[in-house]
Formats: structure tokens, C-alpha cells, sequence
């Protein structure tokens, strides 16, 4: 199959979080099975270009249609990772690109869907023939509407679509008169059963078009695709998605286990695998040294935690874990940004307030290596998320021996399962979870762990030693993308209809 993926992310020259891993994992995985595949992304100023092989300019200039005007764009392509990638870049005065950071931006909106269309203009320019598009959450989930009212009647009309979305908090929305920008008919998209936004009826939501109009609609858990059907997790779509429900499913992202491998790892002082625990130790100590806490008893447990710092992943109960762990005597490293301003600002707080302190330690940054060395230093790892799709921390945690402590929702249900839990076959218990997202929810499955690790240290060893072992890979993962995608280069069926 020929799979074009277009997405505003891929690890590692444009991450933001988890979609960059999945944009990236699944492509490489897919082209293992032997299928083309080439991805499109934005060429932001501010990607990591030494990732990048051969990035050169195409000799080509689309010209696509944004605010009733055609806007040049140069398009470049190298290669990430093993796979071809093509960088669209836009000559519009408003930079859409150009802006030192991926997103956040007053001007989202437009910058995405001019992007999506340009991708779009692109494929049809190269005279390319897809098999699928793979669009991502919702700046790309604009190429849907766009392919089956636009470039399929101008010709690019070999592809089915599939849209993955990623997180449903996030729709993409504006007034309806901004999704005229990029040449969609408001008239047709204004409309209850199409693009309007479900609760502000004079406004449109870009994920709700992703569903509506693609082929196949996917979510990154089984369990998340069941929350998100429901009034108190659809995020306000849970209607659009109970009427589509038949093309809806949910997948649980794997992990890239080349990139996240502890034995291999060039980011890490000292490699370890399963069988030699003491790189991990060694690990341990060279992180508790780079971040001036004190070395002095190893056996001190260290807790980690990697994270956006927004409400979904629980930062309550992330700051109360702090306090937690330093009450019961052991070490914490928290390493996060927050794009919300409020809770940047209180996490800068905490972080001041220990900043000499020898057991607690706040990074309040993106930094790729030092999150290597925090999954490999860790002996616990706490995710204690409200929501979560699927989340990639915990399977990144246990292949680096760190036992992850979650809440029991999203994709975090689907690949944790409690020590103690009688229901679940021993050899599947890898952690420790629990239910009510309050702080003695939280304590419960803390001290479970700490109780374990102090009293019952070969037993925590043999955990560590199965976490480590467990396959996370995207081999079963993406050989369901591929049948889905077998099966839908089958159909005839076009678009909602
Ligand atoms: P989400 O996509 O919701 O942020 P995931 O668990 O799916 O959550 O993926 C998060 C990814 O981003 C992981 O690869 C994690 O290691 C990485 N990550 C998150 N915050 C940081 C940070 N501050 N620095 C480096 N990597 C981070
Ligand atoms: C989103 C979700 C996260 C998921 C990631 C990759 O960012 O918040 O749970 O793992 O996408 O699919």
C-alpha cells in the first residue's frame, strides 16, 4: 500500500508530545511490512534540522488557495528516520510557520487549515496516488472535508482517508466564516450533521468534520474510544460519534523500541538491560549528581514523572505526589512545561521553593536527553491523568525498569494492570493503578508501591525485570492499522456517505 501520513508532528524534529512518537513509530513500523510510506509536515522554523538526512528544496512551487487568493508554497523533502518526509512552506506574509514554537498561536486555526490544504495541493500537483491518507488530530483533521468536497473532483481520488484523533479535548473550532479561508463551503459545512461545532451552532469544529467525513475514524485506546462515546468524556462529540459509530474504533499505540531502548540508548551515561540491573543503579546515581541531589543512600526510592503540565494529566495530583514522596522519605524529579500560564507559574513556585533541596527536583522545560535519564533513573513513575488517550510515558517507563503508578483510565487502563489485582493473570501485572483521581487515591497506590519496594526488594526486582521484557513494540498495533487499511482500500465507499 502507498500510506501518506500528514500530521503537525514527528519525533524527533517536531514534538511536542505523544503524536510525534506515533506519527513516527507507526510510519517506521508500516514501512517494515514493506508499505510506502512518506509523511507531509509544516516546515517549522524552529525543527530540529540536524535530524533531518538530505533535506534539500524540491524544484516545485504549489500555488494553493487560501482567503480567495492562490499563495505560493516551497516544498522540501528529506528524510527522518528512515522515512521520506515532505516540509511544506508557506510564502504567505503571516509567517504561518515562522513562529518559533509548533502551536499556540491566535492564528491556529488558519495556519493548519492553509497547511492542510496545501498538503492536499501537493499530493495532486506530484500526481501522487495514496492508497490512504492518514491525517492526525485535528490541524490535519481539516484534510478530510477537504479531499471529498475538493481535490477528489480535481483528481486526486485514489485515496480512502483515516483520521486518528489523538485527543479529544482538542477540536479545533472558529467562527464559521474562517473554514471559507481554505475554500470549504460554508453553507455545506454549516451545517448540524457536518462540520458545525455541536454546542456553538455559529461555530465549526475541525475534529467533528475529521469524524464526519473520513473513511475510518480511529482513537489511540479500546478503552478511550468507550469513554469518548459517553456525555461525560465525548468532550461534546460523544453524539457525533455515537452516529458514526460503525467506522470508530480504538487502537493502542505501541512505542518506537529502537528510539526507547535502555540497551542502546545513546542519551544514557550507562546502558542496561533486563538482566543487568546494575546500569540502572549506575543511571540512578549519575542522575541524582546532575541535578545536585544527594547520592548518599541508594536504595532511597526516586520517583519520576515526564509531562505536559495541563488538568488532563492531573497536575493536583502530581504536585500532591510531590509532597508525598517527600514525606515518606524518597526522591522526585519532575520534568514538564506547561503552556498554561497559571500552572507554569505555580510549578515555577514549587520548583523555587526546592530548588537546593536534596531530594526534590522540577525541570520546568522540554529536554529529550534528560528525559531518557529520568525514565532510566526512576524506580516508580507516577501518571496520574484524569484522561488519557493512550499515553506513551507508562510503556516508555517500563521498558526502562521504572514500575509506573497510573490512574485506571484511557489507554493507561488498557496497558497497566494493578500488582494486586486478583482478575488479571499474574504474568500481566506490571504496576499499580487506581480509581479515584483524588489524593487518597493517589496514597493508596503510592504506598502500595513504596511498601513493596522497601519491604520485598527481590520481588520488586523480578517486576522490574518483567516490566522491561514486555512487548510494547508496534509490531500488533500496526498490523491493525494495516488491515484496516487493506479493508478500506477495498471499499467504494466515499467519504460520510
Ligand atoms: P501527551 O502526548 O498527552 O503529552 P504521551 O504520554 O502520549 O502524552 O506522550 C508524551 C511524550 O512526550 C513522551 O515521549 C514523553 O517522554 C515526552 N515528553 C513530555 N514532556 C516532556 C518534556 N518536558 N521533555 C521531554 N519529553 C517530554
Ligand atoms: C495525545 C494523548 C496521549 C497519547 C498521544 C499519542 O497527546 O494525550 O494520551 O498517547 O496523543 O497518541
Amino acid at each position: 500500500l502507498h500510506v501518506v501520513h500528514i500530521a503537525a508532528e514527528m519525533a524527533p524534529v517536531a514534538k511536542v508530545g505523544g503524536l510525534g512518537d506515533v506519527v513516527s513509530g507507526l510510519g517506521k513500523a508500516l514501512q517494515k511490512k514493506g508499505h510506502l510510506v512518506e509523511i507531509v509536515l509544516p516546515k517549522y522554523d524552529c525543527m530540529q534540522y540536524g535530524r533531518v538526512c538530505d533535506l534539500r528544496a524540491l524544484n516545485v512551487v504549489i500555488e494553493s488557495y487560501f482567503d480567495s487568493q492562490l499563495y505560493e508554497s516551497k516544498i522540501w523533502v528529506g528524510t527522518v528516520e528512515g522515512l521520506p518526509v515532505y516540509f511544506i512552506e508557506p510564502q504567505h506574509p503571516d509567517k504561518f510557520f515562522w513562529r518559533g514554537k509548533f502551536y499556540g498561536e491566535h492564528d491556529d486555526f488558519r495556519r493548519f487549515s492553509f497547511f492542510s490544504r496545501a498538503a492536499l495541493e501537493f499530493l495532486l500537483l506530484a500526481g501522487k496516488k495514496p492508497d490512504i491518507i492518514h491525517c492526525h488530530d485535528w490541524q490535519t483533521a481539516f484534510i478530510a472535508p477537504l479531499y471529498w468536497e475538493i481535490y477528489v473532483h480535481k483528481g486526486l481520488n485514489s485515496a480512502r482517508i483515516c483520521f486518528t484523533c489523538h485527543n479529544f479535548e482538542y477540536q479545533g473550532t472558529a467562527a464559521a466564516s474562517e473554514l471559507e479561508s481554505c475554500g470549504l463551503d460554508k453553507n455545506n459545512l454549516h451545517r448540524s450533521d457536518r462540520m458545525q461545532d455541536n454546542s456553538a451552532h455559529d461555530r465549526v469544529n475541525a475534529v467533528k468534520g475529521g469524524i464526519v467525513f473520513s473513511n475510518i475514524v480511529t482513537t489511540v485506546s479500546p478503552t478511550y474510544a468507550q469513554e469518548v462515546r459517553t456525555a461525560e468524556g465525548g468532550h461534546g462529540l460523544h453524539s457525533t460519534l455515537a452516529s458514526n459509530t460503525k467506522k470508530f474504533i480504538g487502537i493502542l499505540n505501541g512505542i518506537d523500541i529502537d528510539a526507547w531502548n535502555p540497551a542502546t540508548d545513546a542519551f544514557l551515561p550507562v546502558q542496561y538491560n533486563a538482566t543487568d540491573l546494575e546500569g540502572k543503579l549506575e543511571n540512578k546515581q549519575a542522575l541524582r549528581r546532575n541535578l545536585g541531589l544527594s547520592s548518599a543512600d541508594i536504595g532511597r526510592p526516586l520517583v519520576g514523572c515526564i509531562t505536559r503540565l495541563v488538568p488532563q494529566k492531573g497536575v493536583h495530583l502530581i504536585r500532591h505526589a510531590i509532597y508525598l514522596t517527600l514525606e515518606l522519605g524518597g526522591q522526585f524529579v519532575l520534568l514538564g512545561s506547561s503552556p498554561v500560564p497559571h500552572i507554569q507559574k505555580e510549578f515555577e513556585g514549587i520548583a523555587d521553593n526546592f530548588q537546593n533541596h536534596d531530594h526534590i527536583r522540577l525541570i520546568l522545560k522540554y529536554d529529550e536527553s534528560l528525559s531518557h535519564a529520568i525514565y532510566a533513573a526512576s524506580d516508580m513513575f507516577i501518571i496520574p491523568s484524569i484522561f488519557e488517550p493512550c499515553g506513551l510515558t507508562q510503556m516508555i517507563s517500563m521498558r526502562y525498569g521504572a514500575i509506573p503508578i497510573v490512574r485506571k483510565t484511557g489507554g493507561l487502563n488498557d496497558s497497566v494492570f494493578d500488582v494486586d489485582d486478583d482478575t488479571i493473570p499474574p504474568q500481566f501485572r506490571n504496576g499499580f493503578t487506581f480509581v479515584n483521581a483524588d489524593e487518597q487515591g493517589l496514597k493508596g497506590a503510592l504506598l502500595r508501591a513504596w511498601n513493596l519496594f522497601k519491604n520485598n526488594p527481590e520481588t520488586w526486582k523480578q517486576l522490574v525485570q518483567k516490566d522491561m521484557s514486555i512487548d510494547f513494540s508496534w509490531e500488533s498495533s500496526s498490523a491493525q492499522y494495516e488491515e484496516l487499511y487493506i479493508n478500506l482500500a477495498k471499499t467504494s465507499q466515499i467519504g460520510n456517505e
